[in-house]
């Protein structure tokens, strides 16, 4: 009896051993990956690079911008995507991109597009796989459109090689000075309705009740003042009263009107037909070589491998559990008022569609249709066994070959970054929100975040008083 126990339990434990080093094999890669991400993030705080002194800092804000189009009156073939920035009979992979901003806009799927691009960055052997951020995991002095005075005091990479966090876009200023030729630029969207049920969800519904020490999305807004407080509003009936409760004045209130085109650079507030048209078209034609929609996850990776000259393995990521949500919908006066305040994001992502489905007749329907099958027997076998999507990293490119230069950074002065929350709806009451934080500091010489948060080191590397 004993014997047999015993037997069972060595038989048990060479089973658990072998599972373990399949295990372990399995996610090796993974991990390393990983690592290897996590510790790029981390990195980014640290120079890679010798500063070369005096390059002017400039900063941009408004502006006319070289093109022309957004100053005339009417929209000329607002669709006519055979000018749009890139198409895939446009590829040179003789040639392929040096450099690449990532804009990651909020609940779009953005984490894992920049995991896949980080290792572009790796495949390739780039000089960097990403510019550090400002605080927490954003920069450019988000909501403020990208403003070069809130680049880190590390300094950055000129032309860009990785920009690729949380920032909003600037249109003047990217199409003047950063989308230089070998950059290439690329961002999601996703369909308004899922995006705004995740929008309320995360900032507000999920943090009802709670106080974060660690606060950089301004939790709670602007649904918690548009409701004088209240914290469980459901989604439905936010919708019927939208009209009432909106206000534009609000801190945050873009989450709650146009969030995707207000992340692009466009103004929220401008529900112009002429004007978001007349912005589309310049964000296709001049902006983005490619807008990846969730929707079409796999149409859009065959695009970004095409547009980066990449093998399907590099872009592969293990599809994460999505989360299940019980779904009411809309009734006809919530849809209404949806439309109304997402009318901006409703044609961006109509827009955008359209441009996806041009790229695809430009590849040839038939061929492009292959290649999706194609990329979707490697990820299954990826899926099986993460071997079959290992590769190897290039050997470093060196900035120099690349006529990289690095431009020395400064610290930022706490009143200008005040302003500019003050001036794009980035104001903020809670207690651990860099905006109050920086205000306290300015008062009183100190901020009271405690060691599980590292914005204050952030703002200690990054800010003067
Ligand atoms: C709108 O928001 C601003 C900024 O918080 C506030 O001062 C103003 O009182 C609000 N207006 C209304 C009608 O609640
Ligand atoms: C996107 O465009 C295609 C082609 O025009 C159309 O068939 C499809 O319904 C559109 N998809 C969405 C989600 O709007």
């Amino acid at each position: 009896m004993l014997r047999n126990l015993r037997s069972y339990l060595l038989v048990a434990l060479l089973i658990a051993l072998y599972a373990l080093s399949k295990f372990t094999k399995i996610t090796d890669g993974l991990e390393k990956y990983y690592e290897m991400a996590e510790e790029a993030e981390k990195n980014a705080n640290k120079a890679e690079y010798i500063p070369e002194p005096n390059h002017p800092k400039s900063s941009h804000h408004g502006g006319s911008h070289k093109h022309g189009s957004s100053s005339s009156p009417g929209v000329a073939d607002p669709y006519d995507f055979s000018k749009s920035k890139w198409l895939p009979s446009k590829t040179n992979c003789a040639a392929p991109p040096t450099g690449m901003i990532f804009l990651k806009k909020h609940k779009t799927a953005s984490t894992t597009f920049r995991h896949m691009l980080t290792k572009y960055a790796r495949f390739k052997g780039l000089p960097s796989v990403g510019e550090p951020q400002l605080i927490g995991p954003q920069g450019g002095c988000y909501p403020a459109r990208f403003d070069e005075r809130c680049w880190p005091a590390t300094g950055h990479m000129s032309p860009i090689v990785a920009l690729t966090y949380h920032f909003r876009w600037n249109m003047d200023l990217f199409e003047e000075k950063f989308l230089t030729s070998g950059v290439a630029s690329v961002t999601t969207i996703r369909d308004p309705e899922t995006t705004f049920r995740s929008v309320y969800n995360y900032y507000y519904l999920n943090h009802a009740g709670k106080v974060s020490k660690c606060d950089m999305p301004c939790w709670g807004e602007p649904f918690r003042s548009f409701n004088n407080g209240r914290e469980d509003l459901p989604v439905g009936e936010f919708l019927d009263n939208l009209p009432k409760l909106f206000n534009a004045s609000e801190t945050r209130n873009f989450r709650s009107k146009n969030y995707q085109a207000f992340e692009m650079g466009m103004d929220h507030l401008n529900d112009n037909t002429a004007y978001i048209l007349r912005n589309l078209k310049r964000l296709d034609q001049h902006n983005f070589d490619f807008v990846v929609l969730t929707e079409y996850y796999y149409e859009s990776l065959v695009l970004l491998a095409k547009l980066f000259c990449l093998p399907y393995e590099v872009l592969y990521e293990p599809q994460l559990n999505k989360r299940e949500y019980e779904i009411e919908p809309l009734t006809p006066t919530q849809k209404k008022n949806f439309e109304t305040y997402f009318k901006a994001d409703i044609m961006l992502y109509d827009y955008f569609n359209k441009s996806l489905h041009h790229k695809i007749e430009d590849y040839g329907r038939e061929k492009f249709h292959q290649e999706v099958e194609k990329l979707k027997a490697v990820y299954e076998k990826c899926e099986e066994d993460v071997k079959h999507c290992l590769w190897k990293k290039a050997p470093r490119m060196n900035p120099e070959d690349l006529k990289i230069t690095a431009v020395p950074g400064e610290k930022m002065k706490v009143q200008d970054f005040i302003d500019l929350m003050d001036e794009n709806f980035g104001w903020c009451s809670n207690p651990f929100n860099p905006y109050t934080q920086l205000k306290l500091w300015q008062k009183t010489g100190k901020m009271t975040y405690g060691d599980e948060c590292n914005y204050k080191q952030d703002i200690l590397n990054n800010f003067e008083l």
